[in-house]
């Protein structure tokens, strides 16, 4: 096997051969941004070169590759390809969402208080729209479907969180989620950035109104590109705020005519992301090889390691651990290592983790190693003197 190919059968050894920053560095920090694998920079070289060489031939080399790209988003996530759209980033297609929706003054939005703020902002900003954004409280790192029951009215439109909290890992109960949003006709909005890639999700199943997903942290792909799967509903009820010659049916006939296609095309609105959609397409061929249940496995064996390693060592765990709750982010609190200098101290040991809200937050991934995790925690036993 060479170091671009991914399967089922790879060894550790072989698939940390494939993502060469294990040889320099322990990094732990997939929650902030991932590296990309050898065959995922092989991918955005070969677009380049017919770029660079084959320039006349352009379009013809990349249409089936974003084909594929967007039936493997697809199929990752349980919808169909017209349901996605690619996208440059999570910001990006939460704004589309965001202010696509036919807002009446009176309306309200539920997001967690904690909420990363591209899954924030875009709904903050509607106030001027007389859109009241109703913070959900973080109660014991949670967010539930009974805090959403008290918080949901049937003014409320559209519910939206993250899959996985970005500070604590704590994953949330979507199908539950869904349920109570829909009692009420809201659609349900999920920042998925913390999760696919990581852990499998299923958008139809689960009752999402919108995915939307950013490549350059769990899903181990480029910068600047992503996907939004969109409901039947959701692309409905969302107008087309950001237009452009390829948002219509028939780009090549230039008719100056708002003629959009029914699926998710319709929020693309100008030249793709070549490099970002050949290097994602071939990240999603090395997800599928391995398959999405096998890496959920793996990075949940390592939290594990490293739950019981920080316990045994005096740490609190922070993050939510009981199965369907937790995720590939896992933090945790002792007083003599809670500040961001102890990153900085690992950092100068070629250990690279997180901080977030007065806690570290590590987030392996499955090419990470168990000799990893227990570097990582000898060093901060170091640190802190805890035994
Ligand atoms: C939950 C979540 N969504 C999105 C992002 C990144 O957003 P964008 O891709 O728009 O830069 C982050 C980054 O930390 C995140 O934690």
């Amino acid at each position: 096997m060479n170091d671009f190919d991914h399967d089922a059968s790879m060894s550790l050894e072989e698939l940390r051969r494939s993502f060469p920053i294990s040889d320099r560095v322990n990094y732990l920090n997939h929650a902030a941004t991932g590296p990309i694998s050898r065959g995922v920079q092989e991918a955005i070289r070969r677009q380049t070169e017919i770029h660079t060489t084959q320039h006349e031939t352009a379009t013809r080399r990349y249409e089936p590759i974003y084909r594929e790209c967007r039936e493997s988003a697809a199929r990752l996530v349980g919808t169909s390809a017209a349901h996605v759209a690619f996208i440059q980033n999570t910001s990006h297609g939460i704004s589309l969402l965001a202010n696509g929706q036919d807002w009446r003054e009176g309306d309200n939005v539920i997001v967690p208080e904690m909420e990363f703020p591209s899954n924030y902002l875009a709904w903050l900003s509607l106030a001027d729209r007389g859109v009241e954004l109703r913070r959900l409280k973080v109660i014991e790192g949670r967010v539930t479907p009974e805090q959403l029951s008290r918080a949901i009215d049937d003014r409320t439109r559209v519910v939206a969180l993250s899959h996985v909290q970005y500070f604590n890992g704590f994953r949330a109960d979507l199908s539950a989620i869904a349920a109570v949003a829909h009692a009420h006709r809201a659609l349900l909005v999920v920042d998925g950035t913390q999760s696919v890639g990581a852990i499998p999700i299923d958008v139809e199943a689960m009752g999402i109104d919108a995915l939307v997903v950013s490549a350059h942290k769990w899903m181990l792909g480029p910068l600047g590109v992503g996907f939004m799967a969109l409901s039947g509903e959701m692309l409905a009820r969302t107008r087309v705020t950001q237009l452009g010659w390829l948002s219509v049916n028939d780009p090549f006939a230039f008719n100056r005519e708002i003629d959009l296609p029914d699926d998710a095309t319709r929020f693309e609105a100008g030249t793709e992301n070549a490099a970002g959609i050949f290097g994602l397409a071939q990240r999603f061929r090395e997800i599928e090889a391995y398959t999405i249940e096998r890496i959920e496995r793996r990075i949940l064996r390592l939290n594990d390691r490293l739950a019981d390693l920080a316990r045994r060592h005096g740490f609190e765990v922070r993050s939510p651990m009981e199965a369907g709750a937790r995720s590939g982010i896992l933090s945790f609190h002792h007083p003599a290592i809670a500040d961001p200098d102890t990153v900085a101290y690992l950092q100068d040991l070629g250990i690279h983790i997180g901080f977030r809200e007065g806690a570290l937050r590590v987030s392996p991934h499955y090419y990470n190693s168990e000799d990893e995790i227990d570097e990582l925690v000898a060093a901060l036993v170091k640190k802190s003197d805890v035994r």
